[in-house]
Formats: structure tokens, C-alpha cells, sequence
């Protein structure tokens, strides 16, 4: 069977119009802009309007991912969407980001990693493409995580925010190397023993409500920094490159002090990190994308670059890829 490399054809994003910063929250529990920008780096974050959806923020990124990668959805194959606040139970997310852009042919479908979600979708779509089963995909991590804060809890109110991010990966023969383009290697892990750090607290077939987000902060924070870096340790060694061939590192968003602590982990510069936690917060798998889109859009990040992403959520899931922009 012949082997195709996904190649990031285009990237896209979409915030609500929407902001809450440090201060408004201040207002509404009890914390401190202080507080938050020290422990987490966070200033603002954007937040869905009354009646805007997943599948909303979804559209307006693909559409964008499609104008960058210059395609139309006709030409889609596959839309593979990350979410842990789907619009509905069921369908998909995916199925009406389908529709709405006008594709009308191929398959969609949802995935729930968590904040590892686009990562697992990535890495999903990849294997689709290089299989020859699909040509072009379309992958997405949108989230309305403000649908489901405790907001009297200051403890995970001040964490989160909604967005979406988008990439299109079009399929080339031939394997990705230095020189090509393309998605070089994935590496995805989960272990369900840590359930009880970070996860929601309702369920259709629990309590048949919605629920609400609840984490044990610190303990994530400590698992997230030994987790991540044997993730990013895998991926390197399996693509056979070391730190110093990255030349751009887009993690997920969840906090500054992560950023740093992997970062400095890594042996990488500052000016390599991609932080855009500070004006989004985190936006849980819409988070890789949305970053991503930013240095894509303000020259930082160019054809050719070696870019590494990674993240941990909810489950836990995390991992790492490697992708040759
Ligand atoms: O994306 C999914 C993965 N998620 C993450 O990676 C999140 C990982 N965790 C974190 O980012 C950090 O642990 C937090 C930002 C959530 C918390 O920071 P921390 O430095 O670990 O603080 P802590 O949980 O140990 O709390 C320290 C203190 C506590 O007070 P006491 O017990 O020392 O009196 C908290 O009650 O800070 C208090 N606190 C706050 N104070 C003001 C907690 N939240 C707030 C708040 N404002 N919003």
C-alpha cells in the first residue's frame, strides 16, 4: 500500500467575541488578578455568546483553515473534531461543522481526548491519510469549556476559555523527512487510574445532566510536567531528531508555568515557545491550533520548520507530535 505523508496545508482559527479578564472575575469569586497572572500566566479569556456553540466556533476555524490552505470543502474527505463540549450528546460535532461548511461527501466524526484532543484527532486523520483512505482532511479542536465551569469555583472559573483551531492536512506521496513536508511522528498515551484529578462531574448515563469541570490543580500540574516530557522524550527518539533540531515549540496552553518547566526541561530558548495562554487561557483542545494559527499568521512559524506540540488532559490522556510545517 503506498504511503502519503499529511502535510499542514493550512491553519485556521475563531474566538468569540467575548472577553473576561482577570478583573471581571475578581468581581465574581473570590481572587486577584495578581493571583492569577502569577500562578498561571492568564489575563483574559475569550467566552461564547448566549446561543454560540462548538460546532460555531468549528465552522468559522475550518473556514478559515480552508481559505488558508486554498480548498474548497468539496475537497475534504475527512473532518476528524476534538471536543469535550460537544453541541449535543449526539450527533457529532463534526457532522454539523459538515454541513455547515457544504461538504457533502466523505465521513466526520468526533473524538474526546480532553485537552489532548487535537493530538488524538491529529494523529487519527495522519493515519487515514497515509493509508490512502482519505486525501484531504480537515482536524479541529473547538471547545465551550465555559458551559461547563463551576463559576463560583475560583479554584477552575479562572482556568478556561472557549475557542476553536483548525488545520487541513492534505496528503503527498512519499514519507515525511527533512527536507519534506508533513507530519513526521505521533506519539498517544492515556491511563484512566487518574480519572479522579480532572474530570466532570455528570454524564447522559450518570446523572443525565451536563456537570460541571473539577480538578485537583496541583496534582495535574505535577503529572502533566513528568508526562509530557517522556512523551516528548518518545517522539524524539522514534523520529530519530533531539531538542536542538525543534525549531518551534507550540504546547497546549494550560499554564505558563508548565510552558516554562518543559521548556526549561527541553533545553529550549523562550523565543522558540509559542505562548498565547496569557490572552486565551485554556481552551483545552482547541488550545495546539489556536497557538498555532497565531505564529503561522505573524511570520514566527514558516515552511519547513520542525514544529513540536504536546499536551495532558482529562483521563489522563496526553502525547506529542512532530510535524515539518
Ligand atoms: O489542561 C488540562 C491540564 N490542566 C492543567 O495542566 C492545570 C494544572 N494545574 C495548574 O495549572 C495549577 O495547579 C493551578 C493554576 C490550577 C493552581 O496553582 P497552584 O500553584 O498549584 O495552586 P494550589 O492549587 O496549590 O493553590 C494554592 C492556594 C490555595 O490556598 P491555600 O490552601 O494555600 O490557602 C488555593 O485555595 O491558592 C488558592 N487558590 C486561589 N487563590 C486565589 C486557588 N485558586 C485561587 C484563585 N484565586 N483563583
Amino acid at each position: 500500500m503506498s504511503r502519503f505523508r499529511s502535510v499542514i496545508a493550512g491553519v485556521g482559527s475563531y474566538l468569540p467575541e467575548k472577553i473576561l479578564t482577570n478583573a471581571d472575575l475578581a468581581e465574581m469569586v473570590d481572587t486577584t488578578d495578581e493571583w492569577i497572572k502569577k500562578r498561571t500566566g492568564i489575563k483574559k479569556r475569550h467566552i461564547a455568546a448566549e446561543g454560540e456553540t462548538t460546532s460555531m466556533l468549528a465552522t468559522h476555524a475550518a473556514k478559515r483553515a480552508l481559505e488558508a490552505a486554498g480548498m474548497e470543502a468539496g475537497e475534504l474527505d475527512l473532518i476528524v473534531l476534538a471536543t469535550a463540549t460537544p453541541d449535543l450528546t449526539f450527533p457529532a460535532t463534526a457532522t454539523m461543522v459538515q454541513r455547515e461548511i457544504g461538504m457533502y461527501r466523505g465521513f466526520a466524526f468526533d473524538i474526546n481526548a480532553v485537552c489532548s484532543g487535537f493530538l488524538y484527532a491529529l494523529s487519527v486523520a495522519d493515519s487515514f491519510v497515509a493509508r490512502g483512505q482519505a486525501r484531504n482532511a480537515m482536524v479541529i479542536g473547538a471547545e465551550t469549556f465555559s458551559r461547563i465551569l463551576d463559576w463560583s469555583d475560583r479554584t477552575t472559573c479562572v482556568l478556561f476559555g472557549d475557542g476553536a483551531g483548525a488545520v487541513v492536512l492534505r496528503g503527498e506521496p512519499g514519507a515525511p523527512g527533512m527536507a519534506e513536508r508533513g507530519i513526521v511522528h505521533t506519539h498517544l498515551r492515556s491511563d484512566g487510574r487518574y480519572q479522579d484529578l480532572l474530570y466532570v462531574d455528570g454524564g447522559p448515563s450518570t446523572t443525565k445532566t451536563v456537570g460541571h469541570l473539577r480538578m485537583d490543580g496541583h496534582k495535574v500540574f505535577r503529572h502533566a510536567i513528568t508526562n509530557i516530557s517522556g512523551a516528548i522524550a518518545r517522539v524524539l527518539v522514534d523520529s530519530g531528531l533531539n531538542e536542538s533540531d525543534i525549531d518551534w515549540f507550540v504546547p497546549h496552553q494550560a499554564n505558563e508555568r508548565i510552558l516554562e518547566g518543559i521548556s526549561k526541561k527541553l533545553g529550549l530558548p523562550k523565543k522558540k515557545v509559542i505562548s498565547t495562554v496569557a490572552e486565551h487561557g485554556n481552551t483545552s483542545a482547541a488550545s495546539i491550533p489556536l497557538a498555532l494559527d497565531v505564529a503561522v499568521k505573524d511570520g514566527r512559524i514558516k515552511q519547513g520548520d520542525l514544529v513540536l506540540f504536546e499536551a495532558l488532559g482529562g483521563g489522563f490522556t496526553w502525547g506529542a507530535a512532530l510535524v515539518r510545517m
